[in-house]
């Protein structure tokens, strides 16, 4: 931040700079070599001004600028005094207090590969932590046990469905098509989860591929029809994760295209976890209800390769009651990384 405000600050300077080098050039007592070094220095100022280089570059500009003023004449002495402003114009930008200045030094010691640099270190690790990573890891996913009766603003849906458009994607068109459920529509999906169960149990199992006799769907079906006003009651929305499979003949690989969708979802998910309260989580949801052609229809799939990945669950919880015992850990063991290096 403090790096960007005196790169802001940079171009001001150097045209109020330039305005000093010009009235200097008019002068009628300064000599033809003079002359050429001032313009010369007043391209270098014009140069940065224009293309605000790195404050490395402008300091080797004007130290060269006054290696050649010391070696002047009298009017060299006025152009030193110029020379030493802008030094110290350098030195300001380059003060090692500004921790961005302190990183770009860094970045262009190790090849410019350290494109964000900021001011937090991860001690753990002895890594810096970015406000991407603060961001990725304050999502979690808080379950409908931490629920509260309380409705979720459509901003915060339409704020994560914003976020889910920067995921990366191959080809002309996003692979995701995303069927926000309110109230109602999440109990018209659950009763049809339920119809499709009705009808399909004996084949398909259900919870998943549990198997079973009648008697025991029953009891399965009675518990997950309390759901609907239960479990699922305190929601404000579930977001229908749709993959759609692109037509035409350059068809790129599924992977692809599931691979894209997931980022969309991760990005909203993140998304949720910036609002406090705002409880998320990714649910497959029940597996042959999700795949089914009722469902298809239900959420208005276009290609009979379109899929549902799941389901987003948004609502409300109290982050107080909330605890870091409740969540996954994550740490470097994690990463399931090899270097070949
Ligand atoms: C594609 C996908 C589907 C998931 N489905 C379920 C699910 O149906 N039920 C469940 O309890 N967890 C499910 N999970 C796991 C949780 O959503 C969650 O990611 C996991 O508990 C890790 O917690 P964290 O997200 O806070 O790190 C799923 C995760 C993914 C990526």
């Amino acid at each position: 931040m403090h790096g960007a405000r005196h790169r802001q600050d940079l171009l001001p300077r150097c045209l109020k700079l330039l305005d000093r080098q010009k009235t200097l050039v008019s002068r009628p007592d300064v000599s033809a070599l003079d002359r050429g070094v001032l313009l010369h220095f007043q391209s270098l100022i014009a140069a940065v001004a224009a293309s605000q280089k790195t404050v490395m570059a402008f300091q080797e500009a004007v130290m060269a600028f006054q290696e050649a003023v010391v070696a002047m004449n009298p009017v060299g002495i006025a152009l030193t005094l110029v020379g030493a402003l802008v030094g110290l114009l350098g030195s300001t930008l380059s003060k090692s207090e500004d921790p961005e200045a302190e990183c770009e030094k860094k970045e262009h010691e190790q090849g410019g590969l350290i494109k964000h640099c900021h001011h937090t270190v991860d001690e753990e690790n002895d890594c810096p932590v970015t406000p991407v990573l603060d961001a990725i890891r304050n999502r979690r996913s808080v379950f409908p046990k931490q629920y509260i009766d309380r409705e979720i603003p459509s901003a915060v849906v339409q704020s994560m469905l914003d976020a889910a458009a920067w995921a990366p994607y191959h080809g002309p068109r996003p692979p995701w098509r995303f069927v926000v459920l309110g109230k109602q529509a999440m109990v018209e999906m659950q009763q049809l989860t339920l119809k499709f169960y009705d009808k399909n149990w004996a084949q398909t199992g259900w919870a998943n591929g549990k198997k079973g006799t009648a008697e025991e769907y029953l009891r399965w079906r009675e518990m997950t029809e309390q759901e609907i006003t239960g479990r699922w009651g305190p929601c404000s929305y579930m977001i229908a994760n749709v993959m759609r499979r692109q037509a035409g003949s350059k068809r790129l690989p599924e992977w692809e295209e599931a691979a894209a969708t997931a980022c969309a979802v991760h990005n909203m998910h993140i998304q949720a976890c910036s609002f406090p309260g705002v409880a998320c989580y990714w649910s497959s949801w029940h597996d042959a209800a999700r795949d089914s052609a009722e469902m298809a229809s239900f959420l208005g799939l276009e290609d009979k390769e379109d899929k549902v990945l799941g389901f987003l669950v948004i609502a409300a919880y109290a982050p107080d009651l909330l605890t870091d015992k409740d969540r996954r850990v994550r740490g470097r063991s994690h990463t399931m990384a090899e270097w070949r290096v």
